[in-house]
């Protein structure tokens, strides 16, 4: 009697919940994208002094709200998100860890441990256009620099018209880059710049202290990945809120 059943290689055997992280990447992501794109085309609603939505930082076309280095650099119609977009998405994009994620939960490739690749070939990442994902330690580079001018803007928010002080958005603005912070400095690259080039740490008891540190929050990598998206868009979102006049922000000016 002929037979209609999947040859062994390609059975699901797994009975548990596998296809869960693969569908809440997708949600995740797919959420996240829309939102980005929806708020990095505004050219206006993303400054609300001492403010700066990290979307729209370093701010420095001719149309921006505020100027992050005191005047403006690029003509006027340019967004101020399209500046630096590109340095976050060549650096998120290429991350070990949304490598793994997407390539499981887009691409099935495979979508679980145990769980049969969609596709029935192979190549690795050694052609077009997953080679490019090599370039992931130079944008981090490029993503560290950046983390320094959120920093920036984050202590700025403590600077109000009247004085020092400390308010929500203050607080949100922080804690984005303090998880921005994270994920990029428990970055696989990080950690191999810090020392884990090295054949031995004989001697060199700086750089075993420097890769250690960095190995510790290495293993939490994937939840900084996730935190720091989440607070990127919450720090936005409150911003955008206060501009728009449907919330105030509580606050404490000391003057
Ligand atoms: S490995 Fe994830 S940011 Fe470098």
């Amino acid at each position: 009697m002929a037979t209609t059943a999947l040859p062994a290689q390609r059975r699901v055997l797994r009975r548990d919940l596998w296809w869960l992280e693969p569908l809440f990447i997708v949600v995740g992501l797919g959420l996240f994208v829309v939102y980005a794109f929806v708020t990095g085309v505004q050219t206006s609603g993303y400054h609300y002094a001492p403010y700066l939505s990290p979307f729209a930082s370093p701010c420095i076309s001719a149309n921006c709200e505020t100027y992050s280095f005191g005047r403006a650099l690029l003509p006027a119609w340019f967004p101020p998100a399209f500046f630096v977009v590109w340095i976050p998405v060549a650096f998120r994009a290429t991350c070990y860890f949304l490598r793994r994620s997407y390539y499981r939960a887009f691409f099935w490739s495979p979508p679980a441990c145990a769980v049969p690749d969609a596709r029935s070939g192979y190549t690795g990442e050694t052609a077009f256009p997953f080679i490019l994902q090599n370039v992931h330690r130079y944008a981090w580079y490029l993503a560290a620099l950046l983390w320094v001018v959120d920093l920036y803007d984050a202590l700025l928010a403590f600077h109000f018209p009247a004085g020092f002080g400390i308010g929500l958005g203050s607080v949100l603005m922080i804690l984005d880059v303090v998880f921005l912070g994270l994920y990029v400095f428990s970055c696989h690259s990080c950690r191999y710049l810090c020392g884990g080039y090295l054949d031995r740490f004989h001697g060199k008891p700086v750089w075993h202290r420097m890769w250690s540190a960095v190995s510790r929050i290495n293993t939490r990598h994937g939840v900084f990945f996730w935190l720091s998206l989440l607070f990127v868009v919450l720090t936005d979102l409150y911003i955008r809120l206060l501009v728009a006049g449907v919330i105030t922000d509580p606050r404490i000016v000391f003057g």
